[in-house]
């Protein structure tokens, strides 16, 4: 596994959790995944909820935990930490420019296109900033408007891309419809992405890691999206089963009870679909049942609060607090493929493990050819799983 380079940054572990929120990746799962060697990430949105204040002073006390939060990792890890922040919600400027204050390394910065840049980004530079932007997009084509509107509008352009495909767990940036039907697999959009980002890497003259999510789970996953251009990978689901992942236990529970077929695409009043895990809550909204709750900020900013069924950020949040009776998990189409809680550092270890299983299997084949290989064998048992051995 070769490192991930972002800029200037170095990260050992070419593996970048994905925020999750509410309150499901905060700085107890980031510093554990920075500590293991990867990107460790906090989750922005609606973070306030976890203050007492939220009701009142819902910006301030978004802002306040933001920081906190961010403290807290630092204080936990000297490993590489990263903010997810969502374009749509209503105080994105002001949470980003926390972020930056706090000398964040990376910014993950998704749904919606993120094409405003705060005043501290246009007073500062982005030369004098030490935070490395990484938009997260579902296409090529999204990726070049983005790239292209940072060239000519910041001369500068963003550090990484994630590209997210159709498999992924929470908000997806692709039609319901689209979803039924036979959707783009991971592989092809990382080599569109790829082949459109080769462009502003020569023009700019700087490396432009692509890096691949939705749907990984495994090293094999993590190997296989690799040999397509992927540096890296950004992992959701897979780390919400560990001790240090900051939802309830009852949350975790939930994806280690469920099935293949329990995870389901839901609509969310953001107007995206996502994928979730059904439960009681879920099957009431989907039979088209409302939720009435009390709007203490319109949020996000496609939310029409007098029209939706449910509040989606407390729906969340009740969840991640481990009150499934009045929220729902999101999750990745691998999910149910948790069976325990472990820690993050036996995660790393057995994707590790994973990941060489797969590589060397793949040498073996070569070198035997084609023609040597009975279709019996299977190359990945042959090699031995020694969780004692040091996989660099
Ligand atoms: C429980 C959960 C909550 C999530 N919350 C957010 C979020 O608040 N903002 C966001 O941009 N992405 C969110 N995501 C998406 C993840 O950051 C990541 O992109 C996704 O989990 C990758 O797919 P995977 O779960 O199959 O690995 C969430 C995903 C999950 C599973």
């Amino acid at each position: 596994m070769k490192p991930l380079k972002i800029g200037n940054i170095q990260v050992k572990l070419p593996i970048i959790q994905g925020g999750m929120g509410v309150g499901i990746s905060l700085s107890g799962l980031a510093s554990a995944v920075a500590n293991a060697g990867g990107i460790g990430v906090i989750s922005a949105v609606a973070i306030g909820m976890t203050e007492p204040d939220y009701m009142k002073n819902f910006r301030e006390a978004n802002k306040r935990a933001l920081r906190k939060e961010i403290q807290k990792a630092r204080s936990l890890t000297d490993g590489v930490l990263g903010v997810n922040l969502m374009v749509a919600v209503t105080d994105y400027e002001e949470l980003l420019t926390v972020a930056l204050e706090e000398k964040i390394d990376v910014i993950i910065l998704g749904a919606g296109l993120p094409l405003k840049m705060p005043k501290y980004v246009t007073d500062n530079g982005f030369e004098n900033i030490h935070t490395k932007f990484i938009p997260k997009v579902s296409s090529a084509k999204a990726a070049k408007v983005i790239f292209s509107f940072w060239a000519k509008n910041f001369n500068h352009v963003p550090d990484a891309v994630v590209v997210e495909g159709p498999m992924a767990g929470g908000h997806l940036g692709f039609k319901k419809d689209d979803l039924k039907n036979d959707v783009v697999p991971l592989s092809e959009l990382v080599e569109e992405t790829v082949n459109e980002i080769s462009f502003f890497e020569k023009e700019f003259n700087k490396e432009i890691p692509v890096i691949a999510g939705g749907g990984i789970y495994t090293g094999k996953d993590m190997y296989k999206i690799m040999q397509h251009g992927a540096k890296g990978v950004k992992m959701g689901s897979r780390f919400v089963t560990t001790n240090e992942c900051d939802a309830s236990i009852k949350f975790k529970e939930t994806y280690i009870n469920a099935k293949e077929e329990d995870i389901i695409i839901i609509n969310s009043p953001v107007g995206l679909p996502g994928r979730a895990i059904r439960n009681n809550f879920v099957n009431q909204i989907s039979e088209g049942n409302t939720k009435p709750f009390k709007c203490a900020w319109k949020c996000l900013k496609s939310c029409d609060f007098r029209t939706a069924p449910y509040c989606i950020a407390q729906a969340l949040f009740n969840a991640a607090r481990g009150n499934m009776e009045e929220g729902f998990a999101f999750a990745g189409s691998k999910a149910y493929m948790a069976k325990k809680i472990q820690s993050v550092s036996d995660v790393v270890l057995e994707l590790k493990i994973d990941y060489y299983k797969m590589k060397y299997s793949e040498y073996i084949r070569n070198y035997l050819g084609e023609n040597m290989i009975s279709p019996k064998i299977n190359f990945e048992e042959l090699i031995p799983t020694l969780p004692r051995i040091k996989l660099a």
